[in-house]
């Protein structure tokens, strides 16, 4: 399957001239910056092993997995144009920004697909400070399996960095999953596999950061750190610790939070957190990024290694990040209610669901590659789950009467989450992706603040391709 598309994909190449040319209009019209999609390689095993082939993002240097890092000030636009070097049409979302609706690359709701060989011109503010990520949103499970994400930082609207109490230096770890064969290879046949699609999606078996297994990153005794970091897996839950590092947690999907520590912090798919660690004085002390494989056995995935003098730290207290003072508070007081009901997936199923404008049992589902529903609904694109007239509050209860864990994001629009299992949260967390285990309930509220279509889907990304997806109308 791999061979042929990538011999489809030369054929289309010599048909626009060879893989590195561009069509001629990208070519006349000049000063965009780019940003290419194109196959590529990455040493993403340990040394020793091959190079993996890739589909991945670059600026002006080589391609790379993760994408180059873009980084921007709160309220400047991005301007990217992307080139499309695969041999798939593709779109690239920018996850977790307000953006304007024609920008959010949510194929095909809000522009179509972009074809291989041609261009799209990505041109938005981005209003909010925090740590974001752009990814491929065509072909989704395929695309940002392949290696199509990276990281997307905007940064503080106030200086922190180098503040009393605040850290010294960030470091941004793009934490991802990869389900490859013995040489290296990313397994190609499970794009459709309907066993990953109503179980715990595509899992992988090679944990990376920043696109390396187990890499180094060099700190200084005493250091404080902020690690922003970001999940672009697209199954796998991210349960993170950083034992004798005192991590406490700063912001979520990019919003700040009050400083609090965490021992341990999750991420579903999509989902970031910037965390704040101080290095220990004591050089002999093994630091590392652990990870949680789910199975309470803690393993290694990166580590950290003491360098240089030693940092007198400045406070124990952590500084808050600066607020965005940019999200309209939800108006509770008469909201629109919605509900997003989960249901499928394996051990539990479901009776039947609607899909393309017709009432199906499980059977004829499974066999359109359907095995999720939202309210009812497989892959309702069809028509709006809801719509909201601008500026209303919107406060939906979310339930998840599935055996699995999904983690639900909403393009456009951050929401607070108001409870958990009937109970307040104490946090109110604001976030654009939620994480809900089985059986969990959430209640969440956001200001349909942001006119347009915006998608609504699991970023269990085999999830979504197997139902469990819809959109929202704001007007
Ligand atoms: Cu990060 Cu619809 O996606
Ligand atoms: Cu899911």
């Amino acid at each position: 399957m791999a061979q042929q598309s990538r011999r489809a994909f030369l054929k289309s190449a010599a048909a626009f001239g060879g893989a590195l040319a561009l069509p001629s209009h990208s070519r006349a019209s000049n000063s965009l910056p780019l940003l290419r999609a194109m196959p590529s390689l990455a040493q993403i095993a340990p040394p020793g092993y091959q190079e993996t082939p890739v589909w991945s993002y670059a600026t002006d240097g080589a391609a790379a997995v993760p994408g180059p890092e873009l980084r921007l000030k709160a309220g400047q636009r991005v301007t990217r144009r992307l080139v499309n070097d695969l041999p798939q049409a593709t779109a690239v979302h920018w996850h977790g920004i307000r953006i304007e609706n024609a920008m959010d690359g949510a194929a095909p709701l809000t522009q179509a697909p972009v074809p291989p060989g041609q261009t799209f011109d990505y041109d938005f503010v981005a209003p909010d400070p925090g740590t974001y990520w752009y990814h491929a949103h065509n072909h989704s499970m395929e695309q940002v399996a392949r290696g199509l994400a990276g990281p997307l930082i905007v940064e503080d609207r106030r200086p922190w960095l180098g503040e009393q109490g605040a850290a010294t230096r960030e470091l941004t770890l793009v934490l991802d999953d990869w389900l490859l064969t013995r040489d290296a290879t990313i397994v190609e046949d499970r794009w459709h596999d309907l066993h990953a699609a109503s179980h715990a999606g595509r899992l992988g078996n090679t944990v990376s950061v920043n696109g390396k297994a187990y890499p180094e990153y060099a700190i200084r005794p005493g250091e404080r750190l902020r690690l922003r970091l970001i999940n672009t897996a697209t199954a796998r839950i991210m349960r993170i610790g950083l034992p004798g590092l005192s991590p406490r947690l700063v912001a979520l999907d990019g919003h700040p939070v009050v400083p609090r520590s965490a021992e341990t912090v999750t991420l579903g798919p999509a989902q970031r957190a910037d965390v704040v660690i101080d290095a220990a004085l004591d050089p002999e002390r093994p630091a590392a990024l652990l990870l949680d494989p789910g199975r309470g056995d803690w393993v290694d995935i990166a580590s950290f290694s003491y360098r240089g003098d030693p940092v007198t730290p400045t406070a124990s207290d952590v500084m808050p990040l600066p607020s965005w003072g940019t999200l309209p508070a939800p108006d509770l007081s008469n909201p629109q209610q919605e509900r997003l009901l989960m249901e499928g997936g394996a051990m539990r199923g479901m009776d039947g669901a609607m899909y393309q404008g017709e009432q199906m049992d499980f059977r004829e589902l499974a066999s359109r590659g359907m095995v999720w529903a939202f309210n009812g609904v497989a892959h309702g694109m069809d028509e709006p789950m809801f719509r909201a007239p601008l500026g209303r509050t919107v406060r939906m209860q979310l339930s998840n009467r599935t055996a699995w864990p999904h983690a639900i994001h909403l393009h456009g629009h951050h929401f607070t989450v108001l409870s958990r299992n009937g109970s307040k949260d104490p946090h109110r967390d604001v976030r654009d992706t939620i994480l809900m285990g089985p059986d969990e309930e959430a209640e969440i509220a956001f200001v349909a603040d942001n006119p347009g279509r915006w998608m609504v889907h699991c970023h269990m990304l085999a999830h979504q391709k197997a139902g469990m997806m819809a959109w929202f109308e704001v007007s």
